[in-house]
């Protein structure tokens, strides 16, 4: 049979398609186990979306006070809305605290105590004694460039690890045999228009969400939910696709994507005020400022519907610390021409986070023989309708960092 159009075939154990936090993971674990992995990613790898990712990653390491993993998980189901799937859950707390002590070998720079442990901040909904006990400081995080640490980290190690990268290519559509066996995928070379056959026995969807399917959201311009779009055209259903999270301060200023200002502001003590300079988050939840993170986007969506123009305020709790412990959000303000260390940050919900996708289990195997995916393109159902903050970075490094094949 003569083809449509030329195209230069490359054969390999596995290609992962996308280069962002769980791109990167996956494709590691696979080259550290001496598979011949190629990942083929549309942006080069420390510029995936991961970069903006401010806050952290959950693990109970116990750092800053008493924690456990139960706990966590307790935390992950609760703010589910009890939707979850609790093997998948399980799974993720127990992983949690080894996926941070690996990272922090691979070379992350975390932020420290002044006993030089890993520093945790407090987040929304994370809690002790199974929500009875005070909250706790469980994120870690390096300062607020934990997403930009770990894809600099990940991709020195994948390099090392001899695994090979195709940079600017762009997954158009999964090779699916006749038997319904994903086989490979098919790539367009950005910069020479030249097409590329990836064949591999695995093939693994790390492509992340579909932000930019909203006016206002977080997500980076190459957030196009390209992995989503090819397993539908392939003929398999995506799951929980109605369960999309909004970040309750994204940062309102005319930049887009919409730059975070990150909930680890509102765990060092900012409060939400709007136009009249009322502390309306007291009202909405005991948490105030840290409950659930839907609880928080829909407060801040019913001021700016109202026009009270919400805000955080971060003067009295950080004052000039903003400038030097959270660089990426006084970068942001200076872009958009505020001073955070006299002025309030004006914010909105955003849409930030898609919880459905295509459907995994607890190994990331899709139900398409041959085809795995992992990080925000999956939905393995650990985030059940709502994913608590900070188990989206630990997500993308717990699965499929080990599968064998
Ligand atoms: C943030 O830093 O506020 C976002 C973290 C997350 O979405 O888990």
């Amino acid at each position: 049979m003569t083809a449509a159009y030329e195209y230069e075939t490359h054969v390999y154990d596995v290609v992962v398609v996308g280069a962002g936090g769980a791109g990167l993971r996956a494709t590691l674990g696979m080259a550290e186990q001496g598979l011949r992995t190629a990942c083929v990613t549309k942006v080069f790898p420390t510029r995936s979306h991961t970069v903006a990712a401010q806050g952290g990653i959950a693990a109970s390491l116990s750092n800053m006070g008493p924690d456990h993993w139960q706990w966590h998980m307790y935390d992950t189901v609760k703010g589910s809305d009890w939707l979850g799937d609790t093997d998948a859950m399980e799974y993720l707390a127990r992983s949690a605290p080894a996926a941070v002590y690996e990272l922090e070998h691979y070379g992350v720079p975390f932020s420290r105590t002044e006993e030089g442990k890993i520093y945790q901040r407090p987040f929304g909904g994370h809690t002790t004694e199974f929500g009875e006990g005070p909250p706790v400081q469980r994120t870690c995080a390096a300062a607020d460039r934990t997403g930009h640490a770990i894809l600099h980290t990940l991709y020195g190690q994948s390099v090392k690890n001899n695994a090979e990268f195709y940079i600017e290519y762009f997954a158009i559509d999964l090779i699916m045999s006749e038997d319904g066996q994903c086989q490979g995928v098919v790539c367009w070379k950005l910069d020479d228009g030249t097409m590329h056959v990836f064949n591999a026995k695995m093939v693994v969807l790390a492509t992340g969400g579909y932000g930019r399917a909203y006016f206002s959201a977080t997500s980076a311009h190459t957030c196009t939910g390209d992995g989503g779009g090819m397993v539908a055209r392939a003929g398999l259903p995506l799951q929980d696709m109605e369960f999309v999270q909004f970040h309750p301060t994204a940062m309102a200023c005319g930049i887009d994507p919409a730059p975070l200002a990150t909930e680890a502001l509102r765990g060092e003590g900012a409060v939400l005020v709007n136009r009249d300079g009322n502390r309306f988050m007291l009202d909405a939840h005991p948490d105030a400022e840290l409950a659930p993170r839907d609880i928080v986007a829909r407060a801040v969506y019913a001021q700016t519907q109202a026009g009270l123009a919400p805000a955080l305020d971060t003067r009295t709790a950080l004052g000039a610390k903003i400038l030097t412990d959270f660089p990426a959000v006084a970068a942001a303000c200076q872009q958009a021409g505020l001073d955070p260390v006299t002025q309030v940050i004006p914010v909105a919900a955003a849409a930030h986070y898609h919880m459905g996708g295509v459907a995994t289990d607890a190994d990331g195997a899709s139900t398409l023989p041959g085809l795995w995916a992992c990080g925000e393109v999956a939905s393995t159902g650990l985030h059940g309708a709502n994913r608590l903050a900070s188990n989206g970075l630990l997500e993308a490094l717990v699965y499929l960092s080990l599968i064998h094949i």
